[in-house]
């Protein structure tokens, strides 16, 4: 090893700082002073993970500084970690500015607090993930904001059915780029000029497209989000939710809205989404790819009465998914013909798991009526209806072979 390799004697923020005063301090306030930064030129590759919750001003002058004089005074106002996720991700999204949150639902139920009020009209595709139909059920509501749902599967123009539920105080147009859990795909570019004729706002979850394969803002979306506890994060090891939007004054009014709430997301799942970003392209090309491939050996099946993949020709809206996107994403919704026969392949299942939740590197198969949408149901009275032997999967990067062989054995037990 070379002499200079390592230099003994380090040298950190707090000696530097107190300079001659630091060798004279006490035992016990010198092991505490541990916390202070050391002084390197380490130049590092990663993104550090900032965990302090408060950061120290040189001077009181510093506070009345535009911003403090950085964007960091306290964690849950700002952090480095986070906000270098949130550059990229806003970035990739093309908006005017990006917020990170420590849920995709907090994300969600952050927009409809600031844009939506007492006496405001919300129109919400339908179905939606159950969690947000049910901020909107029970929470929305509760509040004086009056909802309309437009179910993207029975109405035979989306677009259409949307401009006639609009009413004076409509306020917001809601939809998700591919609905989960029945993979319907609303007319987005239809909608958005429906909502820029009557100056409408509007908000899509783009989750299950992923930031790779839509840019929704870019189409003329307001507000752009996505869990990113799903495709971004992509491990299946982090809960984290994002927002987008197109105009910096939206992105004041939220970061303002968060300050108070407390909603902002931690560093240590910021370090996480630094590292599923990196990969978020090759995961979602491999995904989509062996997504086809299975949805199309389904279709083939006899056992599966419906397989729902925009990707496929014969779904109801391939023709809308096009129109947005090239590659479709890994979400597939497949009919066994009863909840006997769904329950009982997903018990079946070697390779694949049976858990909730979507957009990670291994594959996982959920039954919506027993597990995520059967609430849903119970609440909406005029709500979609689920059908008792659908299947919602998400495709994993495995090797399609051995996604498509742990299928065909589970489908042959039925
Ligand atoms: C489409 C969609 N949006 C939002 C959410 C909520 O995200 P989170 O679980 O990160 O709160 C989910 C969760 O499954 C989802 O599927």
């Amino acid at each position: 090893m070379s002499k200079n390799f390592y230099w003994p004697v380090g040298s950190n923020e707090a000696k530097d700082r107190l300079g001659e005063r630091f060798s004279q301090l006490h035992l016990d306030t010198k092991i505490s002073a541990s916390h202070a930064k050391p002084l390197t030129n380490a130049d590092p590759v990663v993104v550090p993970i900032y965990h302090s919750s408060t950061y120290r001003f040189k001077t009181i002058a510093q506070f009345d500084e535009p911003n403090h004089g950085s964007n960091f005074v306290y964690r849950r106002c700002g952090n480095p970690t986070t906000e270098n996720v949130e550059v990229v991700i806003n970035e990739i999204e093309g908006g005017a500015g990006s917020l990170l949150y420590n849920s995709g639902l907090a994300a969600i139920s952050a927009v409809f607090l600031e844009f939506l009020g007492a006496g405001t009209h919300l129109i919400s595709m339908s179905p939606i993930y159950s969690g947000t139909s049910s901020f909107i059920n029970e929470t929305l509501k509760r509040f004086g904001v009056e909802v309309t749902f437009v179910d993207v599967e029975k109405e035979a123009n989306f677009a259409e059915a949307v401009e006639k539920s609009i009413k004076p105080n409509t306020k917001m147009i809601y939809f998700e780029t591919i609905a989960n859990p029945t993979m319907a795909v609303p007319d987005i570019l239809g909608t958005l000029e429906v909502a820029k004729k009557h100056k409408i706002l509007t908000c899509i979850d783009a989750t299950f497209s992923s930031p790779y394969l839509i840019h929704p803002l870019n189409l003329g979306v307001d507000i752009s989000l996505h869990s990113c506890s799903k495709y971004i994060g992509g491990h299946t090891d982090v809960i984290a939710g994002v927002v987008t939007v197109a105009s910096y004054d939206n992105w004041k009014k939220l970061k303002l809205q968060q300050l108070t709430t407390g909603s902002s997301l931690s560093p240590y799942d910021a370090a996480l989404l630094t590292r599923g970003l990196k990969t978020l392209a090759l995961r979602v090309d491999r995904i989509s790819e062996n997504a086809q491939k299975t949805a199309e050996f389904l279709e083939s099946h006899p056992k599966v009465s419906h397989v729902y993949y925009p990707g496929l020709e014969s779904h109801p809206q391939h023709e809308y998914a096009k129109q947005v996107m090239s590659k479709f994403s890994g979400m597939i919704a497949f009919d066994v013909g009863s909840a006997e026969n769904a329950i009982k392949l997903v018990e079946s299942l070697k390779l694949i798991i049976h858990a909730v939740s979507l957009g990670g590197t291994e594959s996982l198969i959920e039954h919506p009526l027993s597990m995520s949408h059967g609430k849903q149901l119970l609440r909406d009275s005029d709500g979609p209806t689920v059908a008792p032997g659908l299947l919602r999967f998400s495709v994993g990067i495995e090797n399609v072979e051995d996604i498509i062989g742990d299928l065909k054995h589970a489908l042959d037990q039925l």
